[in-house]
């Protein structure tokens, strides 16, 4: 039903615009008090199984929606009625600022993909701190905080623009990312160098002990696919130097060599690329990281997962939690519930009697 409604809908619309909309549907959805329970009961179905403790945190499942939805914390409740376990918003800077100039997202419908260079649009660490602030959560959910880069400011005084923001937002988060591998900020990347994130992680590090003094809040760092191994290995180990508790892998890639077939003037539009070509991708910087860190820190596989058979592979690979974005668009609202449903059977036919005890699974050696 929702394909034939995307094919007639949603993909003769402007791809922002067609965002928009559903966003405001779901939000309108999610503040219907009878509305959101019905929808809940039917879209967000809880396995006993799939029940998942990560970050301190105890959570219905291990999917999440990954950020750049929901940028602005706007749509946390709507995003739990429709199945997510986990919600990240962001990114969120400092400074305020709308993003690249429109058209700056794009739909590659036989790739199953998308390329986007939004550029962070959002309303800034304050407005969104001032929401969350007020926010009276109706769903039970896990939300992480996801931050980045203001574009305005150099890179030299980048340090100080994430702490800004740590002040502001680790209060409200039940996790933080540091966001070093966007795409659409000149310079971000550069940042996913260890010399630059090693001052940078120690800072927010601080920031988030500082600012919260009742708990502590779990801090991760969101790679990109586009790392060379040498580089993933080298975040893997300054992760483990820095007591960071986790690493999300991945981001979008700014890759185009992945056989894709949509419209070459699309294909060659800028920005990060997302969806089911980053998957095979996004699962070897995943495996190569558990090789690395084994399960000392939590991992959080995402890219290019679409069907529950890609969400376990993760599992097997070493993901504790797994994300998703651009296979909500095309799969639309029964996907989370056709991906929990399917990983629950996969679990139960498996040997392991856990989801925690599959976490890695394909790593450990068989002895003959
Ligand atoms: C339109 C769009 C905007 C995004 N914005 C952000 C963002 O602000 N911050 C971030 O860390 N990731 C952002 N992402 C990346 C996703 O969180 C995710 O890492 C990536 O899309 C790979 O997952 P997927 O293949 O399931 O989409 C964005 C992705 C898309 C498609």
């Amino acid at each position: 039903m929702y394909k034939t409604f995307f094919h007639l809908i949603f993909q003769r619309m402007d791809p922002e615009k067609a965002h928009h909309l559903a966003f405001g549907w779901i939000r309108l959805a999610a503040r219907t008090p009878v509305l959101r329970t019905f929808v809940a009961a039917a879209l967000a179905p809880r396995f006993k199984e799939l029940r998942t403790e990560a970050l301190g945190r105890r959570m219905h499942g291990p999917f999440g929606l990954a950020a750049g939805f929901d940028k602005n914390a706007t749509a946390i409740d709507g995003m739990a009625m429709l199945g997510f376990d986990h919600v990240e918003i962001g990114t969120v800077t400092a400074q305020p600022q709308p993003g690249n100039p429109k058209k700056r997202l794009f739909r590659l419908v036989p790739d199953r993909a998308l390329i986007n260079r939004m550029g962070f649009n959002n309303d800034g660490s304050a407005a969104v701190a001032d929401r969350l602030a007020a926010r009276t959560p109706v769903f039970r959910t896990t939300l992480g905080v996801n931050i980045g880069k203001t574009k305005v400011v150099p890179e030299e005084e980048a340090v100080g623009d994430y702490v800004t923001s740590t002040e502001r937002l680790a209060a409200h988060a039940d996790y933080l990312v540091v966001n070093v591998s966007s795409p659409n900020t000149p310079g971000l990347r550069n940042l996913q160098a260890v010399d630059h994130l090693r001052p940078l992680l120690t800072a927010v590090r601080e920031a988030a002990d500082r600012t919260v003094t009742d708990r502590r809040v779990p801090l991760l760092v969101k790679i990109a696919p586009d790392l060379t191994d040498a580089d993933i290995d080298a975040v893997a180990d300054l992760a483990l130097e820095l007591g960071l508790d986790g690493i999300i892998a991945t981001n979008t890639t700014i890759a185009r060599d992945l056989g894709l077939t949509s419209d070459p003037a699309l294909i060659n539009e800028a920005g990060g690329l997302s969806g089911a070509p980053v998957k095979d991708r996004s699962l070897e910087v995943l495996r190569r990281l558990y090789a690395r860190v084994g399960d000392r820190i939590t991992l959080v596989g995402v890219g290019g997962i679409t069907t529950a058979e890609d969400a376990w592979q993760r599992i097997l690979a070493g993901a504790t939690l797994i994300q998703g974005y651009s296979a909500f668009i095309y799969e639309g609202p029964f996907w989370c519930r056709a991906l929990h449903k399917g990983l629950a059977a996969r679990l139960r036919n498996s040997p392991y009697a856990t989801l925690a005890d599959a976490v890695g699974a394909e790593h450990q050696q068989v002895t003959p």
